[in-house]
């Protein structure tokens, strides 16, 4: 077990995780059943689902990623986003998902979506490990969900608390 300051409850066990990240792994590689897949994991969250997804999609995989932030502190934002870092490859005429830890508000990545467009992907898919509906103030489509979670402080498997708490290998909440 870790050490923790903060007090951290197991909402989805490891075992759950690897069940879970596997059959999406299956569903996908169904999906994109003789095509490429052009993986974009969204720093720095993503990046541990992102790993384990793609070691059980069984079509050939790029991986490439990207990092965002959203202008403006505090909980209400403009809508917009900043990229910190773009993408290394052009995404024109590929099959483009997007693996993302967590959408929460989907400011995010209802923005980022509309702007991966813009660049002529073949197809644009959205692969979230957690969903928190309660919250969206932006729609955002989500092709792929792991899991539905509480609005809770959420952390593990890529998620952090203040950078800390992303290399838990199951899902946290603080209490
Ligand atoms: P959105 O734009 O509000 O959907 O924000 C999504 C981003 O907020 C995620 O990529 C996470 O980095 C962060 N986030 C949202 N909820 C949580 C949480 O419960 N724990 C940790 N990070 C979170
Ligand atoms: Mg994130």
């Amino acid at each position: 077990m870790m050490e923790t300051n903060d007090n951290i409850s197991v909402l989805i066990s490891e075992e759950r995780l690897n069940e879970r990240i596997k059959e999406m792994g299956e569903e996908i590689s169904r999906a994109y059943k003789g095509r490429e897949l052009h993986l974009i994991s969204i720093l720095k969250g993503g990046v541990f689902f992102t790993c384990e997804l793609a070691k059980r999609i069984t079509v050939p995989v790029y991986v490439d990623f990207m990092s965002v932030s959203s202008y403006g502190s505090g909980k209400q934002t403009s809508g917009a986003v900043k990229i910190i870092k773009d993408l290394d490859e052009s995404i024109d005429g590929m099959d483009v998902m997007v693996v993302e830890d967590i959408i929460d508000s989907g400011t995010t990545l209802s923005y980022l979506m509309d702007l991966l467009k813009q660049r002529r992907p073949a197809s644009l898919a959205l692969c979230t490990l957690l969903d928190k509906p309660e919250r969206r103030l932006h729609e955002v489509k989500v092709d792929y969900t792991g899991f539905k979670v509480p609005d809770k402080f959420i952390v593990g498997y890529g998620l952090d608390y203040a950078q800390r708490y992303r290399n838990l290998p199951y899902i946290g909440v603080i209490d």
